[in-house]
């Protein structure tokens, strides 16, 4: 499987703290089916101020330390990107990775707060939209305003936006009312695709392998290797991976 979003850097936010736990998390996610990583820090203004060369250094320490252990995980790098003002100065600046690309337009993980949909929400995605970016909204089944009222996700795509879902959510990491968001989007085929959100091993490891056992009894084999690696596997084609 192809898992487009983890917090297993070290140092860089509130996922790994040492590379000791990066080499954990690399083995646990390997044991969960997992063959390719992205790495995605956070990148939050005031928050996890991380940069293109913060990442980058990490990244290169983590790559080094999973090859060390022979860890079969290949690795690469983006950002998750919280909903800002100053993302407009970055995209213009060329400094976001991105995660990859889709249908030549290269895709952002675009980060919103737990607890609402910020006001000028639509006005950021027209601008990202027209410079030729497709958004991706993390785990949209954890967002308050959507657990409150589904029809937003219809709104947010009607925008332009597309859907990960954190495989957590189906394995009962979360709320229920998390899990039930998570079902009814993938009943709708409005999920594009599943990734784990990996922070830690104690509260949130990789649930990749046990998620996809799951979904894949729920809505078959074809769309569960859609969601879980052919399509995060199409996202990240023209990727490096180390
Ligand atoms: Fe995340």
């Amino acid at each position: 499987m192809v898992d487009l979003h983890s917090h297993i850097l070290p140092g860089l936010d509130d996922g790994a703290r040492t590379i000791d736990e990066t080499i954990a998390l690399a083995k646990q996610s390997v044991q969960e089916g997992v063959t390719h990583m992205v790495c995605t820090p956070h990148v939050h203004p005031s928050v996890f101020d991380n940069t293109e060369s913060t990442i980058q250094e990490a990244f290169e320490a983590a790559v080094d330390a999973i090859h060390q252990h022979n860890i079969p995980l290949k690795m690469a790098y983006a950002a998750e990107v919280r909903l800002s003002i100053e993302i407009i100065e970055w995209i213009q600046a060329k400094s976001i990775p991105f995660l990859g690309s889709l249908d030549n337009k290269k895709v952002l993980l675009l980060e919103l707060p737990h607890s609402h949909i910020p006001a000028g929400t639509d006005n950021l995605v027209n601008w990202l939209t027209n410079q030729g970016i497709q958004p991706v909204i993390p785990h949209p089944e954890r967002n308050r305003e959507i657990m409150a009222n589904y029809e937003k996700v219809r709104w947010l795509k009607n925008l332009g936006c597309l859907f990960q879902m954190t495989a957590g959510a189906v394995t009962g990491r979360f709320r229920k009312e998390s899990e039930d968001i998570a079902w009814r989007m993938l009943e709708d085929d409005l999920v594009t695709y599943v990734a784990s959100d990996l922070h830690n091993l104690h509260k949130r490891p990789n649930d990749m392998g046990t998620a996809y056992k799951k979904v894949k009894e729920v809505i078959g084999q074809t769309k569960a290797q859609m969601l879980f690696q052919n399509v995060p596997a199409h996202i990240t084609q023209s990727k490096a991976w180390y």
